[in-house]
């Protein structure tokens, strides 16, 4: 028995900010941006918080797949930018949702967080225990960035994607996930100071700070690595995956993983134009926006892969 996404849903904030409108408030361009990430617009988040993108998001997946809140035997939340240190965003998405039968908790796996979530209900339902659940991958990660550092500010969006999952003969075919926790200081932000009155803490705890050029190179060996061993675990040759959802980080990444790969640029969809860098929602999102077009047939093979701070980073192969 394995896991079956059954359904889709994602949800972006109202507002919109452009390089050009970037530009006006930092020593930036869209000719920058674009040239080096693909990125165009990003959603940030106003009235909006980490969890009521999930509840939209999850809304619309529960109403994609036919599935009733009360059926939730689970909700997963991966996400490292949660409003509440406690309660966790799943178990304040479950209240909005009425799904009072599920258990709920969050993931902190970065950008990684959609795929871990994919694999914890993975080893849930193969192992019998649950059938039925929701999960997401959701950030507001505008709260944690440094408006004053164009190299990361520029990078980053708002928004979340779900997916309701369900035991299935097929589904999810293959998987990897792994760490490398001596890295973890390439993509970082502390985000806690100790409050005791023995500790006087460092001034920029809150926000992100990224080597973007150690993170690239991460990215493209261990990408195209990880995808290179799930295919090989399952005997897929790489003709034959239909799409390959990577997450959204940087269209120069997508490029040299889809090089390697040598499997057609035409089956790597981006939305980084739109949508930035959403960290672990950029998965469901894309997935998402792809389901809404159609795109995705029962049978496709697709591989979706995560990666980022952690270090951490994640493989699936899915049958549609
Ligand atoms: N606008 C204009 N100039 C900028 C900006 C900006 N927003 N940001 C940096 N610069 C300048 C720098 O100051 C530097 O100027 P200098 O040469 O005068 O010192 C110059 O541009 C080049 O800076 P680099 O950091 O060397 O730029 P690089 O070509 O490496 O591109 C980037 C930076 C896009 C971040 C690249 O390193 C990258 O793609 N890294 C991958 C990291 C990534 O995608 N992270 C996303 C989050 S991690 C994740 O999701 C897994």
């Amino acid at each position: 028995m394995t896991v079956r996404i059954l359904g889709t849903g994602s949800a972006l904030p109202q507002t919109t900010v452009t390089n050009d409108d970037l530009s006006k408030i930092m020593d930036t361009s869209d000719e920058w941006i674009r040239t080096r990430t693909g990125i165009g617009t990003r959603h940030l988040a106003k009235e909006e918080t980490t969890a009521s993108l999930s509840v939209e998001a999850a809304c619309r997946a529960l109403e994609n797949s036919g599935v009733s809140a009360q059926e939730l035997d689970f909700i997963i939340v991966g996400t490292v930018t949660g409003d509440n240190i406690t309660p966790s965003c799943a178990c304040t998405v479950q209240a909005a949702l009425g799904a009072d039968r599920a258990a709920a908790f969050d993931i902190n796996a970065a950008c990684s967080g959609f795929l871990f979530a994919l694999h914890t209900a993975y080893a849930y339902i193969h192992a019998g225990i649950y059938r039925t659940g929701l999960i997401i991958g959701a950030e507001v990660l505008s709260r944690i960035m440094d408006w004053t550092d164009r190299s990361t500010c520029v990078l980053f969006g708002d928004g979340a994607g779900a997916a309701v999952v369900r035991a299935d003969e097929t589904g999810l075919l293959g998987f990897e996930q792994g760490s490398d926790g001596e890295k973890g200081v390439v993509l970082s932000c502390p985000g806690r100071p100790n409050n005791n009155p023995l500790v006087s803490n460092p001034t920029d705890l809150r926000f992100v700070h990224m080597d973007g050029q150690e993170v690239y190179k991460f990215a493209v060996t261990t990408v195209p690595a990880s995808i290179a061993r799930v295919l090989e675990k399952t005997k897929t040759a790489p003709q034959d995956v239909r799409w390959f959802v990577l997450h959204q980080a940087n269209v120069r990444i997508i490029h040299s993983v889809e090089k390697r790969l040598k499997a057609g640029e035409e089956k790597f969809p981006v939305n980084l134009d739109h949508c930035a860098n959403t960290s672990a929602a950029s998965v469901p999102i894309l997935l998402d926006e792809m389901n809404q077009k159609g795109m995705l047939s029962r049978g496709d093979k697709i591989v979706l892969s995560g990666f980022g701070a952690g270090l951490t980073w994640g493989t699936a192969l899915l049958e549609w």
